[in-house]
This record gives C-alpha cells, sequence and structure tokens, in this order.
C-alpha cells in the first residue's frame, strides 16, 4: 500500500543538504506540510546560512507542496521552541519529527580537544533532546508522534578518529530506549535510522561512482517506513547504497554463581555459558535484565531447599 503523509505535519532538522534534504522532499512529495530547518554552517558545524534550507522549501513549493523553513541551531532549546512555535501557529500540529541534523569534527581520541568532543555531543545529542523535547507534549496531546533519532554504524560498532560522533550516535539510541516507554500509551513511536549515504559529510571518504551508488534517496526510502502510521518501534534500520537491515543489543541468557564463589576466578571458569548465544534476546526494558538475574537466583535456592 502507497504510505501517505496527506494532512501530517514533519519537521527535519538539518534538511538544506544531504540526507535531511533528501528525506524533507520525500515526505512533502507524499502529502506531508514540512519544515525545513538548518542552520547552514560547514561540515564542523562553523558559520550559518539560511540559502540552503530556503531551496528546499522553493523545490517543495515548485512540485505544489508546503514547506517553511526554519534556522533554528538545533543545540539551542530556545530557537527549536521558537521553530516549534511557529509551526503550531501555521499549521496547529506535529505528528513526525526527523532528527538529522550533525556535524564531524573528527579526530584521534588523543588528538581530540574536549571543546571538539562536546561541540559534536552537543548538536547530535542535545540537539536531539531539544527537538524532542520541544514537540513531545505536542505528540503525547495528539495522541499521535512518529520520531527518528539518526544514529550510525560509528556509534554501533566505533569508528577510528570518531570517539565524539560515536559516543553521540549511541546516546540517542539510549534516548530512544526510554522514549519508546514512556511515549507508548500516546502512541508516539521512535525508531532510528543508521544511514550510509554520499553527502558532503562522506565525500572526501569515498571515490565518486560509490558517492553515486549511496545516494540519499535510498537512505529515505527506508526512513519513511520509520515515519507513517504503520511505523514499527525502538526499530533500528541500516540503510545505504539499496541495502536495507536491523540492528539490536542482544543479551546472553548467562550463568549464575552462588554467593560463596562470586570471584573474578570462577566468573571466568564460567566464560563460555555467560557468551553462549543459544538463548540470547533483545530485552524489551532494562528491568528485563534484573528480573532475568532474579530468577535464576531464585531457582538456585529453591534447588538447595531440596
Ligand atoms: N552520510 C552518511 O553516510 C552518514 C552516516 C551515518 C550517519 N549520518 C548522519 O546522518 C545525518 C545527516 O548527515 P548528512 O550526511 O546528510 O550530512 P550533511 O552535512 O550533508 O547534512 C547535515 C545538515 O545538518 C545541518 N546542521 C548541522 N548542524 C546543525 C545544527 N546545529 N542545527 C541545525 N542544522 C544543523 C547542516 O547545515 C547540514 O545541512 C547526520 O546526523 C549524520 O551524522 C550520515
Amino acid at each position: 500500500m502507497t504510505i501517505s503523509f496527506a494532512g501530517q505535519v514533519a519537521i527535519v532538522t538539518g534538511a538544506g543538504n544531504g540526507l535531511g534534504r533528501s528525506h524533507a522532499l520525500e515526505l512533502a512529495r507524499r502529502g506531508a506540510k514540512v519544515v525545513v530547518n538548518d542552520l547552514g554552517g560547514a561540515r564542523d558545524g562553523s558559520g550559518a546560512s539560511s540559502a540552503a534550507s530556503q531551496e528546499v522549501v522553493r523545490l517543495i513549493e515548485e512540485m505544489g507542496g508546503e514547506a517553511i523553513s526554519h534556522g533554528a541551531n538545533v543545540a539551542n532549546f530556545d530557537e527549536v521552541q521558537d521553530m516549534v512555535t511557529q509551526t503550531m501557529s501555521k499549521w496547529g500540529r506535529v505528528d513526525i519529527l526527523i532528527n538529522n541534523a550533525g556535524i564531524l569534527r573528527d579526530k584521534s581520541f588523543t588528538k581530540m580537544s574536549l571543546e571538539d568532543f562536546k561541540l559534536v555531543m552537543d548538536v547530535h545529542v542535545m540537539g536531539t533532546v531539544n527537538c524532542t523535547k520541544a514537540v513531545w507534549d505536542i505528540m503525547r496531546e495528539q495522541n499521535y508522534g512518529r520520531i527518528v533519532m539518526t544514529t550510525s554504524s560509528s556509534g554501533m560498532y566505533g569508528n577510528f578518529g570518531q570517539s565524539n560522533y560515536g559516543a553521540a550516535k549511541m546516546a540517542v539510541l539510549g534516548l530512544m530506549n526510554t522514549l519508546v516507554l514512556e511515549g507508548a500509551k500516546n502512541n508516539i513511536h521512535v525508531n532510528a535510522l543508521a544511514p550510509t549515504a554520499g553527502t558532503r559529510m562522506t565525500e572526501d571518504l569515498m571515490p565518486e561512482e560509490i558517492v553515486k551508488a549511496f545516494a540519499p534517496e535510498a537512505v529515505t526510502a527506508g526512513m519513511l517506513t520509520l515515519c507513517d502510521e504503520k511505523a514499527p518501534n525502538r526499530f533500528i534500520l541500516c540503510a545505504g547504497a539499496g541495502g536495507y537491515s536491523s540492528a539490536s543489543i542482544f543479551e546472553t541468557q548467562g550463568c549464575f554463581i552462588p554467593q560463596a564463589s562470586q570471584n573474578p576466578e570462577t566468573v571466568r571458569e564460567h566464560w563460555d555459558e555467560l557468551i553462549a548465544q543459544d538463548k540470547q534476546a533483545s530485552l524489551a526494558s532494562g528491568a528485563k535484565q534484573g528480573e532475568k538475574f532474579v530468577m535464576k537466583a531464585m531457582a538456585f535456592m529453591k534447588s538447595q531447599q531440596h
């Protein structure tokens, strides 16, 4: 069935270039009214300009859609609040938030200044927090909301020179995990996208033909399945060059060691059992881990009574 966003309002951060631009154009093509947010700075976050976001608005209007641009720096809550206030006064609701804005300040950890670490955390983590916070109560009141976090393979698996970026990209998954629990009763779904695309963020890392294969549109096709009415919840979708997959954190069933022998040597002796993947599972909340361990301890206590 065709995925449509007719009548819905979407905010896409960092939508002046790259992936955000592609997301905004396709949401609009499928009927959404779009807030094209972009600070318009350079890849490292310096500078600002409204040219790119205004051009995206122009393209949307040209295809008969509705859009407004807003230059909020996502790391600044007051500016984000102003964007959401303007959206509400124009269109009266916010159905979709795509947290996409991002910058890079790559260096090995040895050479990285704390300033570069903090700036990247600020844009990716607090940027996502600020935008989500500003729409959260609106979505709760509407009893409808779809939020997409933009994570990265760098966060999930690591990437040389990206300790700041990787930490930030993993943090947004932590935010997602709890918001999924808190938003469930109000039909707010929160998912994450782990993209690979040829954009200015990656252009110097990939040869030209590869950049073409990794078109942002291929990622957007996957992203749209995370923000419509039928969207999953707490799903991490990886997408690039026409490849699509999902990522999850699994935990092994593990072992149990009675109190009298709880020492590092015994833990090491149980290593094979501790890491055995046959009964591994993805846990629905942090509390499930505690439950698992209590069950193991209780089973042991029961076995001692007989
Ligand atoms: N391109 C990839 O392969 C790749 C891989 C993994 C994750 N990502 C993530 O995807 C997202 C989009 O990346 P892209 O490749 O399209 O990069 P891009 O540089 O082409 O676009 C990012 C946009 O975000 C905007 N932006 C930056 N800081 C901002 C701020 N503080 N407030 C508002 N807007 C701001 C920039 O002006 C730019 O237009 C980012 O979150 C990035 O980390 C990209």
